[in-house]
């Protein structure tokens, strides 16, 4: 009895196992928003087509649930399945922004991982849709879109297309300034009369010596205050996408206004400033030179800015994009290795290896469960949003100097960057780090330090 209860279990489940990718066969899914974009340019179209037939179901909020998400079990897959994918891309938000833009250079390197590694759509999800495998002709279309966005849209001016791999570009030599105004930024930049009781700079937090960080876990201020999130450096900073880790300043200029009147920080405003300012007449000569129309808050931010664009550190792995091989030794070249198998590159990507998207923390695993004691601080790009998807998200700090940067992640709860390694294998890619990988992709950590006006950082 038993046993023709099992077997006619077993039919009724092969019978289940086949009918169902047979239905999937006929009834085809719901469109997306996608199938409605007019594109003229064939090899977007190509991607989009690609995207829409294949991969959109999972990666937007806006997608009914198809003919069998009424089942029980199904509809259970069906949900964490979409929960999860969009979780980490929302297609929607990258085809169809508020503001016009082209797609972001992170989702172009996430879109390519998963195509290289054939890793979408998931293997449980191709059991059922028997038709939604991709075909080489399918990969090669969203690969040679890619090529063709990152051409478009992001190499930076004055840098060779072909240095650029994997989205990956080296540092260019400079950035358009005007050497006055790069002058009196500097001066203002380790003036301590910009905080209230002149004693502390922005150099104070930033300083060059230290990684263009203080190098603690948390900032101190005017009177010792202390701050709530670690100071990220200054050095290359012009190349971000935003400023701060929220990204609540749009640029450098619109960045320096935050920390003078921050009480924990300068604790002062531009008309103290200028008051101060009036005494020296020195400076103001100086000043007027550049800025004729006088000292104002957007003078000062726009000089300071002038001079943070002039902080740049062209290190080994610029001279390795740019094609000499001897530039990396063999063992970081192992660690590069590894960074690209492990999907670093997708988020850390660009010129910085970072600073072009906000990304959760914890995607793979809760990191703040494991931690605990979370604070608004933690909560990232929601702060200056208050949309429920950016909870958590944090601008992705650039890589670049990041020897010389500790400690590490927002909190400063990390020291050594052997450490933040394993933590980011384990929260953002949802493995374990090996020990020589961890290694190996630390010594390929230190050749992004860079040398400043010629002399290297340490
Ligand atoms: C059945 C739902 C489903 C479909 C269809 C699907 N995805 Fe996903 N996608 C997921 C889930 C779940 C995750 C997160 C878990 C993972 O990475 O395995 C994910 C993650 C991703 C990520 C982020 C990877 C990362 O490293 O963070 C990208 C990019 C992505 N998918 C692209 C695609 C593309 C391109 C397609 C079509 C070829 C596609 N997806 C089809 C569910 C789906
Ligand atoms: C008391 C320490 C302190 C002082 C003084 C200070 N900063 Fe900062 N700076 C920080 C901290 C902490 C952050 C991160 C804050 C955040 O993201 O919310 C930051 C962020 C920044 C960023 C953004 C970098 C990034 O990766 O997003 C720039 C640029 C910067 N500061 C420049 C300056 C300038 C210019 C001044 C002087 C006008 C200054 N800072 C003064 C501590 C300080
Ligand atoms: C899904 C996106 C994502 C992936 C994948 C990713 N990172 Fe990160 N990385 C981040 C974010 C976001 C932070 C900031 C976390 C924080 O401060 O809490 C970060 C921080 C770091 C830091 C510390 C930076 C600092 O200034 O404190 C290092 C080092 C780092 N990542 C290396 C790696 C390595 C190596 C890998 C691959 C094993 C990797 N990351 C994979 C998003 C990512």
């Amino acid at each position: 009895m038993k046993k023709k209860l099992l077997i006619a279990a077993i039919i009724l489940g092969a019978c289940g196992a086949v009918a169902f990718p047979l239905l999937n066969l006929v009834i085809p899914l719901p469109d997306s928003r996608l199938a409605s974009l007019q594109v003229d340019d064939p090899v977007t179209a190509a991607a989009l087509q690609v995207l829409e037939a294949k991969c959109v179901h999972c990666h937007t909020s806006e997608i009914q649930l198809p003919w069998y998400g009424v089942l029980p079990v199904a509809k259970q897959i069906l949900e964490y399945d979409m929960y999860t994918g969009l979780k980490h891309s929302d297609f929607m938000r990258v085809f169809f922004p508020e503001e016009e833009q082209p797609v972001d250079q992170v989702t172009l390197a996430k879109i390519e991982y998963t195509t290289e590694n054939r890793s979408m759509p998931p293997a449980a999800y191709l059991l059922m849709h028997w038709n939604h495998r991709m075909s080489a002709d399918d990969d090669a279309a969203l690969l040679a879109w890619i090529e063709q966005e990152r051409k478009e849209h992001h190499v930076l001016p004055g840098i060779n297309p072909d240095t650029m791999f994997k989205g990956m570009q080296p540092l260019p030599e400079s950035v358009e300034t005007d050497p006055v105004k790069v002058t009196l930024g500097q001066k203002l930049f380790h003036d301590v009369r910009l905080s209230k009781n002149d004693t502390v700079s922005c150099a104070t937090c930033h300083d060059l010596g230290k990684g263009g960080t203080d190098q603690l876990k948390f900032s101190k201020g005017v009177g010792n205050a202390v701050g709530t999130i670690n100071s990220p450096t200054v050095f290359n900073s012009v190349f971000q996408f935003a400023q701060f880790w929220d990204g609540r300043a749009v640029d450098l200029a619109d960045q320096a206004d935050g920390p003078v009147n921050d009480p924990a920080e300068m604790a002062s405003n531009w008309k103290q400033i200028i008051e101060k300012l009036d005494e020296d007449d020195a400076f103001q000569e100086e000043f007027l030179a550049a800025y004729p129309e006088g000292y104002s808050k957007e003078t000062f931010t726009n000089a300071i800015a002038e001079y943070e664009k002039t902080l740049l550190t062209p290190a080994p792995w610029d001279d390795f994009l740019k094609g000499d091989e001897s530039a990396l030794s063999d063992v970081q070249k192992a660690g590069f290795q590894h960074f690209q198998d492990l999907g670093c590159y997708t988020c850390h990507t660009g010129v910085l290896l970072g600073g072009c998207s906000y990304e959760l923390m914890g995607l793979r695993r809760d990191y703040y469960r494991d931690r605990g004691n979370v604070v608004e601080a933690d909560y990232g790009r929601f702060n200056e949003t208050k949309d429920e998807y950016d909870r958590f998200r944090l601008k992705t700090p650039t890589l670049r100097n990041i020897a010389l940067t500790f400690p590490y992640f927002h909190d400063g709860t990390v020291e050594t960057l052997e450490e933040a390694v394993d933590s980011m294998v384990k929260y953002q890619v949802g493995k374990k780090a090996q020990a020589s990988q961890t290694a190996e992709i630390v010594e390929f950590l230190n050749s992004l330090t860079g040398s400043f006006q010629g002399v290297p950082l340490q």
